[in-house]
């Protein structure tokens, strides 16, 4: 398999004329990635190019890309760039994740605390940083600032996360600000710079952000049920590693809700984080077959109608109706 049949989700897209105009954006897209990491020193390169090259969806890009094809009057060379700043971002934010949440593999790889170490992970995910960064000040000072505000969004979420709800605080509340905060923020920005770079107005902005601001909460709602459901050869990652790393998901929050979920066996595996293989694969069967995913794929389905009430405030056209079919896709995923 070359790396470029690893990249993408796969998504079809209807209209071939804006098919043709993203996949050309998406492929510049990799370029950029590509030639920003280059370093004289090796290893970083190494160590960069190790999970670009592993693959992953580039659903954030391809969001930008579709965002900016509303106008017919898209500022290209930007576009490209912002795409490029958050896949980066989220690229850095993935090397750090995967050493917080000990995670093995990443991508259909391993991960590069596993590969390499701790450290090593930690400063990678910060050279991709620092690019992202060079390359959003060609954007100017808005985007700049935009990004700012967005990763600061980011990392509150991911502290809430490690964190936990605070005492008397409802659970899946918590869960929710917290996936809108980890996940959302840049998937909104990730459109919202789409809009901004093609001349969208202020109001159609704010509608471009507010779909992916649920419709990217609810990517990681179906990211949690993979977690659940979706073995390695799919999903690329080790199925339970929300149960190692002690995080309750959306079902797992459901399932312990219901009446006697406390004193049941699954209450009982649930109660903090599980080191033991069989103990794992044993939650996951009793989460697969439990109540918690099934009511957990209804709050997906809330979100969708959300996101599509978001885009019905936007100009019928065919990325409008990319960008509907791309929301059914984030909740299909995980079927
Ligand atoms: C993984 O993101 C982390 C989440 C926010 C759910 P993706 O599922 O977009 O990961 P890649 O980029 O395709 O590997
Ligand atoms: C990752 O969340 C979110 C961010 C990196 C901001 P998860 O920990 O659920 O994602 P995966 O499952 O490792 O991709
Ligand atoms: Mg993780
Ligand atoms: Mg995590």
């Amino acid at each position: 398999m070359t790396s470029s049949e690893r990249v993408g989700t796969g998504f079809q897209f209807v209209d071939p004329v804006l098919a043709e105009v993203v996949q050309a954006g998406l492929a510049e897209v990799e370029e950029v990635l590509r030639k920003v990491v280059r370093s004289d020193f090796h290893p970083v390169m190494q160590t960069s190019l190790h999970l670009v090259d592993a693959g992953g969806k580039r659903i954030r890009p391809l969001f930008t890309l579709l965002a900016a094809q509303f106008t017919g009057t898209w500022n290209r060379e930007n576009v490209i760039k912002a795409a490029a700043v958050v896949e980066l971002t989220h690229l850095a934010t993935l090397y750090h994740d995967d050493v917080m949440d000990e995670a093995t593999m990443r991508r259909g790889a391993a991960s590069a605390n596993a590969k390499w170490d701790n450290s090593i992970a930690i400063l990678t995910g910060d050279y991709l940083f620092a690019h992202a960064s060079a390359l959003t000040a060609d954007l100017g000072v808005v985007a700049a600032r935009i990004i700012a505000e967005t990763f600061s969004e980011l990392v509150t979420g991911q502290m809430r996360e490690t964190m936990g709800p605070r005492e008397g605080e409802d659970p899946v509340e918590h869960y929710l600000k917290t996936v809108k905060e980890k996940t959302g923020s840049l998937i909104a920005t990730a459109a919202r710079f789409g809009a901004m770079f093609s001349g969208m107005t202020d109001e159609q902005t704010d509608s471009v952000r507010a779909y992916g601001d649920v419709i990217g909460a609810a990517f990681q709602i179906s990211d949690d049920v993979i977690d659940i459901e979706s073995p390695t050869e799919q999903s690329g990652k080790t199925p339970g590693t929300d149960l190692r790393e002690g995080v309750k998901t959306l079902p797992m929050l459901y399932a312990l809700a219901e009446p006697g979920a406390e004193g049941s066996r699954l209450g009982r595996l649930l109660s903090g984080p599980i080191s033991d293989d069989a103990e794992v694969e044993e939650a996951l069967e009793l989460l697969r077959s439990s109540s918690g995913l099934v009511k957990a794929r209804r709050t997906l389905d809330e979100y969708v109608d959300e996101a599509r009430a978001a885009l019905g405030k936007l100009p019928a056209c065919p990325a409008r109706d990319a960008m509907e079919s791309l929301s059914e896709y984030v909740v299909a995923r995980s079927h």
